[in-house]
């Protein structure tokens, strides 16, 4: 290799590792692009990379889940992870092994951490007092417990906020609380919990911090942990548990997320002991070794914290950086199942080349916190016309030349060299610009390479030179200039588009995995026949993408048994029984919904105005995440038209307006059959 760089790395570099539970969607690719599109860079400088990920399996919505199925937690992570490496791979991420975190080097690992940490005095214990499912015997996250808003009375509500009017509060506060796994009433219960001292770690926290290598946004918002305190960490569950005991401890369990970032390492240690290679220096913390963690900013605390200091208590290097990117939104708005955009990797696999959404996330992934949005239409557009209008272009304008009357083979020597090295020049800025994370930025830069060298075509008009037998070695010349050029854009991209690539280096006959190859252009060298590389996306296509999330949906709730994408359990239990007089108080209404507006500072809410027949009502409804305002007028729906009006923060609610669902995006209001009249009894 013709290596200009400085000397070889050992760089170690990690994708969150995704909850054993649901399938992986588009939401997952923004963080494997991103991270496989870094390991393919660097593993193209020559660095020795170790570009790892692992299936996230413990906890209790696996436990639960798992049993809702009728398999064995151990069955349904092995079935689970398959998935998840079978789409990754589809999708081109190049990690060298994917892991488990219930594996026999994780469990060794974690104890060993947990040891440590726990002989140098990092360990205390409390007794906790939690919910308890009397009837399944199990302690109960406040996820799995739901009751009556304490503050706006909305029953239904997770114990530890309401999503009608956005109070958070303790979950011993909230009112008839129910099990969600059992449908019983939990009762409070005591038990010793471990934990973290957090505090103990604060020296060295702010240390690592202020060392410069986290981004800006980062390091404000751990400014504002360490203003608002730092608390201990409770690491430690009950039976029943899926996850790994912990040593020294009578039937207590690791929570998941101590054993979940031990699981980049156990990962590491697997594949170090497959290949025959040394764990030890990944993480001595006297190597230069490095360590990288792309995430997503809801699971920074974790990273950012929690990571660090398990690590130096343990005696183990810390991360070079954790680097932070923000969530993908879809058409502008949160992805939605009901809107199709809740979209699974396996269902876009079906209907396009991953490329495409590879390239686009990497046109518009910057080094910052900022959500990414996908809008169909612009993501249409913009690989139509960067990588088929663009790139592509450049070798079908070519190629045909070279084939027909010069045997398939490239000139001794370039019609435009000063425009090759022009190319050449901008090698190692692009290359900063991708190792600093700032994609959009080098694709830029890309592109407007891929303009002047369409650019030079043009102007050479080699289908005009052709027609003149005196100019043929011209023609010769300006064709091989065009691949050469087309080769270098290629070499850059192909961290980015390794389907594009590949079949890239077939027409080539070169390799496009060494970033500094382009050094040398290709000279009296025979290519072979172009195939267009990639085909445009159609309009129908994108649809049909949409209508089959609609379906994913639609066979999700048929068959209830696929978890949430968050890996929380669904069950709403049937509520207390009423009698029939209690029932006919409530007066069910037709409503119209005549005007829907966002309401200021609410995350959830949305104001709705609403035409009974004849008289008008204003209403808050908490259908903000599952609605825009603007699908929602002309609509009818139900509400509850004498519910007493409720003051809330925002203003008065004149009743309610009826809708179904468990929560979030997936929220749908009722509506009667056509032809219900606003202002009609609901009976
Ligand atoms: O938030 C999540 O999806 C977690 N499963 C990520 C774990 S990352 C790491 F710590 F293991
Ligand atoms: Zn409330």
């Amino acid at each position: 290799m013709d290596k200009t760089s400085s000397s070889k790395r050992n760089i170690l570099i990690t994708s969150a590792l995704p909850y054993a539970s649901g399938s992986l969607h588009l939401g997952h690719f923004v963080e494997h692009s991103q991270s496989d599109i870094w390991a393919r860079m660097l593993r193209s400088q020559g660095h020795e990379v170790k570009f790892l990920c692992a299936d996230d399996a413990h906890g209790t919505p696996i436990m639960l889940n798992a049993e809702k199925q009728g398999l064995t937690p151990e069955a349904m992570v092995d079935a689970i992870r398959e998935e998840h490496w079978r789409d990754l791979q589809a999708f081109g991420v190049s990690y060298d092994h994917y892991h488990s975190t219930h594996s026999q080097e994780n469990q060794e690992l974690v104890s060993e951490v947990y040891l440590k940490l726990k002989a140098a005095g990092h360990i205390e214990s409390k007794i906790v007092e939690q919910y308890f499912d009397p009837e399944r015997e199990m302690f109960l996250p406040d996820r799995f417990v739901k009751g009556t808003c304490p503050k706006c009375d909305t029953p239904g509500q997770y114990s530890d906020g309401c999503e009608s009017c956005g109070s958070t509060y303790d979950s011993t506060e909230i009112k008839n609380p129910v099990s969600v796994v059992s449908g019983t009433t939990p009762v409070m219960k005591e038990s010793k919990h471990l934990f973290v001292n957090l505090k103990n770690f604060e020296p060295m926290l702010k240390e690592w911090v202020a060392s410069g290598s986290l981004q800006e946004e980062v390091t404000n918002k751990l400014a504002e942990w360490f203003e608002a305190g730092l608390q201990s960490w409770d690491i430690s569950r009950d039976a029943p548990y899926f996850g790994f005991q912990i040593p020294e401890e009578d039937n207590k369990y690791f929570y998941v997320w101590m054993d979940a970032p031990v699981g980049y390492l156990a990962c590491l240690k697997y594949v170090c002991e497959q290949n025959g290679e040394n764990f030890g220096p990944w993480i001595d913390p006297d190597t230069d070794h490095e360590m990288y963690h792309f995430i997503g900013k809801d699971i920074l605390y974790f990273h950012s914290l929690f990571w660090p200091a398990m690590l130096h208590g343990a005696n183990m290097k810390l991360p070079n950086a954790v680097y932070v990117h923000g969530f993908l939104t879809v058409n502008g708005t949160k992805m939605s199942k009901s809107r199709g955009t809740f979209i699974k990797a396996s269902t876009y696999l079906e209907h396009l080349n991953p490329d495409y959404l590879r390239y686009y996330f990497a046109a518009k992934l910057s080094d910052g916190l900022v959500d990414i949005d996908l809008n169909m239409e612009d993501f249409r557009q913009r690989v139509n016309s960067d990588l088929v209008g663009k790139v592509v272009n450049i070798a079908s304008r070519c190629a045909g030349f070279v084939k027909k009357k010069f045997n398939s083979t490239l000139s001794e020597s370039l019609h435009n060299q000063a425009l090759y090295d022009e190319f050449l020049s901008h090698s190692g800025a692009i290359a900063q610009l991708f190792e600093a994370r700032k994609y959009n930025a080098a694709i830029r830069q890309i592109m407007a390479l891929a303009d002047k060298a369409n650019q030079y075509i043009a102007d050479m008009a080699p289908w005009v030179a052709i027609k003149d037998e005196a100019r043929l070695g011209e023609v010769h010349q300006v064709c091989s200039t065009g691949i050469n050029l087309f080769r270098v854009l290629m070499n850059w991209l192909a961290p980015v588009i390794p389907f594009t690539a590949s079949k890239a280096e077939d027409f080539l006959n070169v390799k496009l995995d060494d970033w500094y190859a382009i050094n040398k252009p290709l000279l009296g060298h025979t290519i072979n026949k172009f195939k267009p590389l990639i085909r445009r996306i159609e309009s129908e296509t994108l649809d049909k993408i949409i209508e089959q999330s609609k379906q994913d949906l639609a066979a999700t709730q048929a068959t209830l048994e696929q978890p949430k994408s968050n890996g929380q359990l669904e069950a709403d239990p049937i509520g207390d029984e009423i009698d029939f007089d209690t029932f006919a108080k409530v007066d069910l209404r037709v409503a119209k919904i005549i005007d829907a507006q966002h309401v200021e500072k609410a995350d959830k809410l949305l104001q709705l105005t609403l035409d009974l027949g004849g008289e008008t009502r204003h209403v808050f409804a908490g259908i903000k995440s599952a609605y825009q305002p603007e699908d929602l007028v002309g609509k009818h729906t139900v509400m509850v038209a004498n519910l007493a009006p409720r003051k809330m923060r925002l203003g008065v609610s004149e009743g309610m307006v009826l809708a179904a669902g468990p929560g979030g995006d997936e929220l749908y209001i009722l509506e009667p059959h056509v032809g219900a009249q606003p202002g009609m009894r609901v009976k």
